[in-house]
């Protein structure tokens, strides 16, 4: 009996420090970064695309998503020392949005979530890594939440007019026919903390 007990506290604590994420000791700082970097990004362009499409209607809105969002997503990289872009499992821009091997595997586990009954706004992820050549990477992804607004160019019914612009400027596109809520895709965030300006230096 007081052996078993033993042992059962022996494997409690076995668990318990599987479970402890190791931390880096600049990673809490980074995630908030990162959110920060986020929150700048969808800040700017929803509020955007929301004028253009009252103003120039969907098929001009169109403009803003091809040319302020990488304008944005490189504004914000050179000013953060970050690499900030967006990426999709159903990219629409194959030359810009297609993931790598992690976000990929980030992307399946934020559609599992989603598939649970996760609100695709809440998940977010962030790893730091070790890479071949023994430098670290740290890498932040947050969903992006299919709105009500995003369907008028990514849901099932998009209009005639939308589509033409659409099939002609992206004919491989596979970012149609997402419904509300559905995870969109994310945005992708790295940052190599060797060649950046040194943080907190403990
Ligand atoms: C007016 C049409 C339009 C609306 C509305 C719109 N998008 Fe897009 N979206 C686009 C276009 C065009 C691109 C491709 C941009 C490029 O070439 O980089 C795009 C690209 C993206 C990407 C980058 C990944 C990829 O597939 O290329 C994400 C993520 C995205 N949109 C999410 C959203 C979300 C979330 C909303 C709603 C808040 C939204 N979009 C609303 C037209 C639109």
């Amino acid at each position: 009996m007081y052996k078993t007990g033993k042992s059962i506290v022996l494997l409690l604590f076995l668990l318990s420090c599987q479970n402890t994420p190791a931390h880096h000791p600049d990673t809490r700082a980074q995630v908030n970064e990162a959110r920060g970097l986020v929150k700048q990004f969808a800040g700017t362009l929803k509020p955007m695309l929301v004028e253009h499409l009252k103003k120039d209607g969907p098929t001009g809105a169109i403009r803003v998503c091809r040319e302020a969002a990488p304008r944005i997503a490189r504004e914000l990289s050179e000013r953060s020392g970050w690499i900030v872009k967006r990426v999709s499992h159903r990219a629409r821009n194959k030359d810009t949005a297609v993931p790598d091997a992690w976000e990929t595997k980030v992307l399946q586990k934020f559609l599992a979530l989603r598939e649970k009954g996760a609100d695709a706004d809440t998940l977010e992820y962030h790893e730091m890594i070790r890479l071949a050549d023994g430098t670290e990477e740290f890498r932040y992804m947050k969903a992006q939440k299919t709105l009500k607004l995003c369907l008028t160019c990514h849901g099932k019914n998009v209009s005639p007019d939308v589509l033409q612009s659409l099939n002609t400027l992206y004919p491989e596109d596979a970012a149609r026919g997402f419904e509300l809520g559905d995870v969109r895709g994310a945005f992708s965030l790295t940052f190599k903390p060797d060649d950046g300006p040194k943080r907190d230096s403990n």
